[in-house]
């Protein structure tokens, strides 16, 4: 059985799909957050997982914080660590710690528009396709190996909101698929790549492209 601990900042909804994709072998052994008002919160202690809040605004600077959290996560004994929509950058030393084991997902196509506002700045740039990625975290902020990544073409009529759930319909696809291949064992992180088992990459299941009218009224 592999141990899951899962961060979140906010709302929830990827730790969500991740518990409802119940993962044979896998445990989520609790959720994490940086906010005590996350509305994932509710959703974990309502499914009886184990949930902690490490408040950010309680220390004093980023190590601080960094070290409490990773205290807290430790108290897991977590196989794997999944930042699940959690808004802080974290320090080289803490992504250190969990090197190989601490799974990012974004939303863009990386990388493209790392950082805040990429459905904003895809719709600004005009690109004709946009998506997500699931990434191992390096020190770089929404950078490191690509696991996972899902297309979502730009539609005429496209505002923010529209495209952002498309993307996101998108994100509860690929994420817990990515955390599926790790506790399969056949996902794997050596000298900085991603390694994926054959029959992953024979299927070319590395990058998802939903059929034209997935997703649509989303
Ligand atoms: C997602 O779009 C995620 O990619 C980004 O923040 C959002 C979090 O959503 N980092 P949720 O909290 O998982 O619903």
């Amino acid at each position: 059985m592999k141990s899951i601990v899962i961060l979140i900042s906010g709302r929830g909804s990827n730790m969500e799909a991740i518990v409802r994709a119940a993962i044979p072998g896998a445990r989520i052994a609790a959720v994490i957050s940086n906010r005590p008002g996350a509305g994932g919160l509710e959703f974990a202690r309502a499914h009886g997982i184990a949930t902690m809040v490490v408040d950010h605004t309680a220390h004093s600077d980023r190590a601080a914080f960094d070290a409490a959290l990773g205290a807290a996560i430790d108290m897991h004994e977590p196989d794997l660590v999944v930042l699940a929509g959690f808004m802080r950058v974290l320090t080289d030393g803490f992504v250190r710690r969990y090197e190989g084991r601490l799974l990012n997902i974004h939303p863009s196509l990386l990388p493209s528009f790392p950082g805040l506002h990429t459905h904003r700045r895809a719709l600004d740039s005009g690109v004709k396709v946009h998506g997500a990625t699931v990434h191992f975290v390096t020190a770089e902020l929404d950078d490191g190996p690509i696991v996972i990544q899902a297309v979502v073409p730009v539609q005429a009529g496209d505002d923010e909101a529209a495209l952002a759930a498309r993307v996101l319909a998108q994100e509860h696809r690929i994420f817990p698929q990515a955390v599926r291949w790790f506790v399969d064992g056949r996902l794997q992180l050596e000298d900085g790549r991603v390694v994926l088992s054959d029959a992953v990459a024979q299927h070319g299941m590395a990058l998802v492209v939903p059929a034209p009218d997935a997703g649509a009224g989303a």
